[in-house]
């Protein structure tokens, strides 16, 4: 079976009992300041679980996301992990429970890919005494009054029976939402367990007998002040299942890179580079990273991001960089020969669900080549400052690791050449250091924004809305959203725009802010057909695929006593399509300064702004 097939047969499934098939939201999330990467499929439905309507009205809800985890960036090289993936997913928004989830699940797993119910086991949540979180014995009754024998229903605790985007209830900050989960795990019978991981095999044993296809989470606690769970006020089934492990599991073959999904990049990998995948550990674990690291880079910079040493484009950076690595260590050295070749492979095994990847083949490639002239500029620099060093010892060699890519093994083999030796224990206590507090650094900007709806930065939203207006109405229609990124502090918008703004342009823009200020407009909230709204002129962020149902916030008409006492109104000012929230009045704003105007890319600029007090 395809994975095509597996994906289709999923969302249909789903339909056919009632869900909707919601479009995936983009990879790279514009709107919001407080993650870099969409890394689930809940992500996006936060308010929802909350509570909140969807703009459907309905409860039950499909997709298959793209989604990125930069966690498990390590672990890329064996048979089953990978930072870029798909996420098939179906929700139940206080509708149905477990007693249709579970049931269902196993349904599409044992008849529609076929799997066979013998190499099933499943995982239950064990209960935890510190929040008061019961064992979840409900699940542990339906899985077995649906077949699963006892011994292959298996209780784990908060480590990992508990799913929320912080993990265990104590690392989740306040607001954040969660809930006991329910893991299915498909058995490799032909792969032999391996002691070093535990003495006896179970489903959560890392020695790659097991895989996990599809996980339960029933979202329905959320973290209180006090640090506590509070129940919320409706039970949430969130189901994530990865694409690329269920095409493994019913191929019965547990290297997620002999699926359909990678073999085409794998098959040109081994053209490429004369070599066969599975001739040696080290080719097998290189051609995983550069496929992996392939697709993930291309995802990213398909949503419009540039390789850059900040968020998004660092990341983009990171993944590039460490692809060109380890393909010179495959023996390709010419990235401009083998990427563009590699590049169509992955753009035909998506060209159906992600269209936007089709045509922009040349634009990536060139990113990526430009990316491998800088990169080997750094590389020449590195080797000159090692030159330069007397010494090198672990700490050096974890800097050399992180500014310039250089990983371990090349460093060690020049400190080889030179009569040295490093002590690899002290470079990888180094590099523990540093990812502490980059976990640290990773949690703090989760916890600071999580739901960061506070007034300040609801202000500042407001206020891109005007500015976006006001920037289509002092330049031209072209002048369209590419991104935006609030903090408590300031806004940045970037937009579409030729040429650097003049003093008198930023001025009219600000003005245009202002008066919109000082009219007092009403921001009002709809929810409206997706073709309605943008037939009515709103606003929509041209990289993102919407529902069927959207909202839309107006600001304005201003509404104006006339003398005859009549109230006359104009069309709104700025209408978009946009999650929210917003201020009541547009007069709780402030005043609107323009701070900084700058380029980020050929033709598109940047604008920083802030509110001040008046
Ligand atoms: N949110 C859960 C996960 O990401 C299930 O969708 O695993």
């Amino acid at each position: 079976m395809t994975s095509k097939e597996i994906r289709r047969k999923y969302l249909t499934f789903f339909k056919e009992r009632d869900h909707l098939v919601i479009p995936p939201s983009p990879l790279v999330l514009a709107e919001d300041p407080t993650t870099l990467f969409t890394s689930s499929g809940m992500q996006p439905l936060v308010p929802y679980l909350l509570g909140e309507a969807h703009p459907s009205g309905k409860k039950r809800l499909t997709d298959s996301q793209p989604s990125l985890r930069l966690g498990d960036i390590e672990e890329v090289g064996d048979n089953r992990h990978t930072t870029f993936f798909e996420m098939l997913g179906n929700w139940s928004l206080g509708d149905y429970f477990k007693a249709e989830q579970l049931p269902w699940f196993l349904e599409f797993l044992t008849k529609e890919l076929g799997l066979v119910k013998e190499k099933l086991w499943v995982s239950v949540f064990k209960g935890d005494k510190t929040t008061g979180v019961p064992r979840d014995e409900e699940s542990f009754t339906i899985w077995k009054s649906l077949g699963i024998p006892e011994e292959k229903i298996v209780f784990y605790g908060v480590k990992k029976n508990w799913w929320s985007r912080s993990g265990e209830p104590t690392l989740m900050p306040v607001g954040e939402i969660g809930g006991p989960d329910s893991e299915v795990f498909y058995e490799f019978a032909d792969v032999p367990h391996d002691p070093k991981f535990s003495e006896t095999c179970h489903p959560n044993c890392d020695c790659g007998r097991f895989l996990e296809i599809g996980n339960s989470v029933f979202i329905q606690y959320q973290k209180t002040t006090d640090n506590s769970l509070k129940e919320l006020s409706q039970k949430n089934v969130d189901f994530g299942g990865g694409l690329e492990r269920l095409a493994a599991a019913t191929s019965d073959n547990p290297d997620i890179f002999q699926t359909d999904l990678f073999l085409p990049i794998i098959k040109r990998l081994e053209n490429l580079s004369g070599r066969n995948y599975l001739q040696d550990p080290e080719t097998t674990r290189g051609m995983r990273i550069v496929a992996d690291h392939l697709r993930a880079s291309l995802m990213i910079a398909k949503d419009g991001v540039l390789p850059s040493n900040k968020t998004q484009g660092y990341v983009l950076r990171r993944l590039s960089r460490r692809l060109l690595l380890f393909s010179r260590n495959l023996s390709l050295s010419s990235p401009e020969v083998f990427l563009p070749d590699l590049i169509k492979e992955v753009v035909k095994t998506y060209d159906d669900i992600f269209p936007d990847l089709v045509g922009k083949e040349r634009a990536i490639s060139e990113i990526f080549s430009e990316e491998a002239s800088r990169f080997a500029k750094t590389l020449e620099a590195g080797l000159k400052e090692i030159e330069k060093l007397e010494k090198l010892d672990g700490k050096i060699a974890f800097y050399l690791y992180e500014s310039f890519g250089f990983p371990w093994d090349m460093i060690s083999e020049i400190a080889r050449e030179r009569g040295e030796e490093i002590n690899f224990q002290d470079f990888e206590e180094e590099k523990e250091k540093h990812q502490a507090l980059s976990r640290e650094a990773a949690q703090g900007l989760f916890k600071g924004g999580l739901v960061d709806q506070s007034y300040e930065v609801t202000k500042l939203h407001t206020a891109t809305h005007l500015l976006h207006q006001a920037l289509r109405q002092v330049l031209n229609e072209q002048a369209r959203q590419e991104g935006s990124n609030i903090t408590a502090e300031r806004l940045r918008f970037d937009f579409s725009h030729p040429a650097k703004l003049t003093p008198e342009e930023l001025k009219r823009v600000e003005d245009l802010v202002n008066e919109q200020i000082a009219k007092n407009l009403i921001v009002t909230e709809t929810v409206q057909n997706l073709s309605t709204a943008l037939a009515s002129g709103a606003r929509a962020f041209f990289r993102e695929k919407y529902p069927e149902r959207v909202k839309v916030y107006s600001i304005g008409p201003a509404t104006l006593r006339q003398s005859s006492g009549q109230a006359r109104s104009g069309p709104p000012f700025s209408q978009e399509i946009c999650g929210g929230p917003h201020v009541a009045s547009t007069k709780e704003l402030g005043r609107f300064r323009i701070i900084k105007e700058e380029a980020v890319a050929q033709g598109v600029r940047r604008i920083k702004a802030v509110l001040e007090k008046v």
